[in-house]
C-alpha cells in the first residue's frame, strides 16, 4: 500500500540558496492559511541538478522554485513549459500536472504586479503616445522584463548596457519594439520615457554607479528596480531626488512567488504589507 502522506511539500533549490528569501514568504502563507505543508530550502550543486529533479516526484514534492543558477537548467528538465517559460528559455516555478512536471516564469508575472499594485495604470500613460520604457542593464534578469513590457504593449523598448553586443543579442532574440543603446546614448531616451527600470548588478559587490541623470524624464514617469539588496538603490534615490514616482524591487520577489504556491497549496494568497515588513526586517537582519 501506497505511504499515506497529507502534508504538502515545496521547495526553492539554488547554489547557494541561504540567502534566498522565499521560505519566509511560503511560511508566512502556510502559517496564514493552517495549510498542512512545507517548503523547504534545498542547496544543489549545478552538476547534481538533473538528479535531484529525477528525485522530485519520488521524494513526493507537488513542486518548487528554482532559483540562480539552475532557471536555464530547469527548461530544458521540463516535460512542459509555459509559452513565457519558452521565450525566456528560463523556469523559475515547477509542479506536477497529470504526472508531468512543468515549468513557467513567473518573474515577469511578480515584475508587472508589483507595478499594477504599487502603480495602477502604469502601463497606460495619459499622453496618448505610444508608451516607452528604458531597460538598464541586458544581463538575464532583463528578459523577463523584456518580455513583460511587450505583452503590456510598450511602444518602444530601449534596452541600454556597457557591452552593446549583449543588449543586441536580446533585440535580436525579442524583436520590435526593443532597441540596443549604450550609456552615452541614455540621455537621448528621457525625455518622453515614461518607465525606466535597472536591472544591472551595479551598486552590488563593491562596484558604485556613476552619476545618474534623471533630471530630463517626463515628471509623470516611473523609477523602479528589481534590486532590493539594498532596498533603496541609487537609481531609485536620484529618481526621488527629482520628484519622481518609484517603485522597489522587493514587491516583484513577493508577488513572483504568488502563482507557484497556488499550484502547490491549493490557495491565491496575497502580497500584504504585513508580508512585505516581514521580509523587509529579514533583509535588515541578514546586512
Ligand atoms: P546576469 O547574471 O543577470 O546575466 P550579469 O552578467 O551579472 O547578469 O550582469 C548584470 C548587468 O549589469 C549587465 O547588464 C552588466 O553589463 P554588461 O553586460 O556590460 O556586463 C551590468 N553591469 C554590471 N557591472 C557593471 C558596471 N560596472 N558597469 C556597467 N554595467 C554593469
Amino acid at each position: 500500500m501506497a505511504e499515506l502522506q497529507s502534508t504538502k511539500k515545496a521547495f526553492v533549490t539554488g547554489w547557494p540558496v541561504k540567502h534566498s528569501k522565499s521560505p519566509l514568504i511560503h511560511g508566512h502563507w502556510l502559517a496564514q492559511f493552517g495549510i498542512d505543508g512545507s517548503y523547504e530550502p534545498i542547496a544543489v550543486e549545478p552538476d547534481g541538478f538533473n538528479d535531484f529533479i529525477s528525485g522530485l516526484a519520488e521524494n513526493r514534492f507537488a513542486g518548487g522554485n528554482v532559483t540562480l543558477p539552475h532557471k536555464e537548467a530547469a527548461y530544458r528538465a521540463v516535460d512542459v513549459a509555459t509559452s513565457h517559460a519558452q521565450k525566456l528559455q528560463a523556469v523559475n516555478t515547477l509542479w506536477f500536472e497529470d504526472g508531468k512536471l512543468h515549468g513557467d516564469n513567473t518573474d515577469g508575472y511578480g515584475f508587472s504586479a508589483n507595478l499594477d499594485a504599487a502603480n495602477p495604470g502604469w502601463d497606460r500613460p495619459q499622453r496618448g503616445i505610444a508608451t516607452k520604457a528604458v531597460i538598464l542593464g541586458a544581463g538575464g534578469a532583463s528578459r523577463a522584463i523584456i518580455d513583460c513590457l511587450q505583452s503590456r504593449g510598450f511602444g518602444e523598448i530601449i534596452i541600454i548596457n556597457r557591452t552593446i553586443q549583449r543588449a543586441q543579442t536580446l533585440v535580436d532574440h525579442f524583436g520590435e519594439p526593443c532597441l540596443a543603446q549604450t550609456w552615452d546614448q541614455l540621455g537621448d531616451h528621457l525625455n518622453d520615457c515614461d518607465l525606466v527600470i535597472n536591472t544591472t548588478s551595479l551598486g552590488l559587490e563593491g562596484t558604485s554607479w556613476p552619476d545618474l541623470s534623471l533630471e530630463q524624464l517626463p515628471k509623470s514617469a516611473i523609477v523602479t528596480d528589481i534590486v532590493y539588496t539594498p532596498l533603496d538603490t541609487y537609481p531609485l534615490q536620484r529618481a526621488r531626488a527629482c520628484g519622481l514616482r518609484t517603485v522597489d524591487g522587493l514587491g516583484m520577489l513577493l508577488h513572483q512567488a504568488v502563482p507557484g504556491f497556488e499550484r502547490w497549496f491549493g490557495v491565491r494568497p496575497q502580497v500584504t504589507k504585513e508580508l512585505h515588513s516581514l521580509v523587509v526586517a529579514a533583509l535588515e537582519g541578514t546586512k
